[in-house]
């Protein structure tokens, strides 16, 4: 059976501000990209990169060229190996993963269509109208902050990515594609430690933690 990870590395990183995209913002020694490429690897038989147009003819052989939006980056790793029975997606924003949960993630696609990381929310979270007022207080203890990794069989992720362009670019998951489709998610309880890189205060944090573990 073959396991393929697909790294999404094709954003601009317009939040963080960095003079060049921010997968490739070098942190403790390599690309930010590399730190999650060299956990999948660990348990992938390849791994692919999606990156940015204007960078996707530069060195490594397992980098494609990224999409107009990060689900349609994922989709054109995964429609360069159609024949994985396994996809491992996962951000390259997310330095911090560790293989423990990437392989939970995988065992936990038994009987499911896709596996997904996502975090206890702490934060008491609210609904509101446009206009800012609360109109609920929402119900946390059934409430997850979804991450990645996102792990799927291959045909159910193949075919949720099939959408048309409008529908990737609407998705802020790949899981919410399988959803949609009909799949059954399941939940891997998560750290928080394995945040996403937006901001350049998560960037210091991010260098500090991987400083910490070498
Ligand atoms: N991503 C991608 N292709 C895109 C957009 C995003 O592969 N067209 C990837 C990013 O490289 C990142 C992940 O999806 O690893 C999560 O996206 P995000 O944190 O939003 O990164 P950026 O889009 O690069 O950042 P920003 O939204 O601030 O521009
Ligand atoms: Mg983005």
């Amino acid at each position: 059976m073959s396991v393929v990870g697909v790294i999404a590395a094709g954003g601009s990183g317009e939040r963080l501000g960095a003079s060049v995209p921010k997968a490739f913002v070098v942190v403790g020694g390599k690309p930010l990209y590399e730190w999650s490429r060299d956990v999948l690897r660990d348990v992938c038989d390849r791994v692919l990169v999606s990156v940015p147009p204007e960078l996707s003819g530069v060195s490594g052989q397992d980098f494609v060229t990224g999409g107009a939006s990060r689900s349609a980056s994922v989709r054109n790793a995964v429609l360069t190996e159609p024949d994985a029975n396994v996809y491992v997606v996962h951000d390259a924003a997310r330095p911090l993963v560790e293989v423990e949960l990437v392989r939970r993630c995988l065992k936990a696609l038994e009987g499911v269509e896709g596996a997904i990381a996502a975090a206890r929310v702490t934060d008491t979270v609210k609904e509101t109208d446009e206009g800012g007022r609360v109109l609920r207080t929402l119900d946390r203890s059934v409430l997850w902050a979804v991450q990645t990794p996102q792990v799927f069989r291959a045909d159910a992720l193949r075919s949720a990515l099939s959408a048309d362009e409008s529908v990737l670019a609407a998705a802020t998951d790949d899981a919410s594609l399988v959803e949609e489709a009909g799949g059954t998610i399941a939940v891997v309880e998560a750290p928080r430690e394995n945040f996403k890189v937006t901001t350049p205060l998560d960037l210091r944090v991010a260098e500090s933690v991987l400083e910490a573990r070498c």
